[in-house]
């Protein structure tokens, strides 16, 4: 049976997100941005003083927190335990801090329970690091986004100075070079192509022919997806 779960996965600054939130608006369907969700906890533990490497209280933390991803795919707001944190999580320091603790094994058991949750009536489009290969590896289709480091560190380094952070264009290269080390080395969960996906390498394509080409693919494979794209038109 088709349940219409499509995974999206790969480093920082691929593209995700944006073709994410794109095609969960073409396909009319649920958009989980998963990183999100380990950025909140971070947030959380970060505003409780919980230091980076207790594990045990991390993971505790994890289990009882409760969050939220509401709104449109292009308005989508962040809340945990009722607080939003939809422009924090953003900062740098979160970024940091979101990668260090998306390594613990218990973190990362406890949030993907949520995740299965939030997507088990399907008709969702999920973007991470391990969607297709953990959280739902029964996935319709899977995409792993790929870049060139230097074009991601670009793309971070154009968007951090939108938001009016005076940083060089080495500084976020280090950084993007430092999470990608840390998102494909750690034990849990490492960032990897699952089997199955379909890769795609976004360094000399638009966003447009990025969603162009998935969309191609998902009407191949999920002919009940394309139909109600149509309608929707
Ligand atoms: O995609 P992002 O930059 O918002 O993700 C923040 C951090 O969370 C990133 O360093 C890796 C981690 N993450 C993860 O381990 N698994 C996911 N499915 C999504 C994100």
């Amino acid at each position: 049976m088709e349940r219409g779960i499509i995974a999206i996965d790969g480093p920082a600054g691929s593209g995700k997100s944006t073709v994410g939130k794109l095609l969960a608006k073409r396909l009319g369907y649920l958009y989980m941005d998963t990183g999100a969700m380990y950025r909140a906890l971070a947030w959380k533990a970060l505003s409780l003083g919980i230091p980076l490497d207790d594990e045990e209280a991390l993971t505790h933390l994890a289990e009882r927190v409760h969050i939220t991803l509401s709104g449109d795919p292009d308005a989508v707001r962040v809340a945990i335990d009722g607080q939003d944190v939809t422009d924090a999580i953003r900062a740098p320091e979160i970024s940091r801090a979101a990668s260090i603790i998306a390594a613990i094994l218990g973190v990362r058991r406890a949030i993907v329970a949520k995740q299965r949750e939030m997507g088990r009536r399907g008709r969702v489009v999920l973007e991470g690091r391990d969607t297709g290969t953990v959280v739902f590896p029964d996935a319709d289709v899977k995409f792993f986004l790929d870049a060139r480091l230097e074009v991601r560190a670009r793309r971070r380094f154009e968007q951090e100075r939108a938001r009016g952070r005076e940083v060089s264009f080495e500084e976020i290269l280090r950084e993007t070079e430092e999470r990608d080390r840390r998102d494909a080395e750690r034990s849990a969960s490492p960032l990897r192509q699952a089997e199955d996906a379909i890769y795609l390498d976004s360094s000399e394509l638009s966003v447009e022919q990025v969603v162009e080409r998935m969309l191609e693919i998902i009407r191949q494979r999920m002919p009940s997806a394309s139909s109600r794209e149509r309608e929707s038109k």
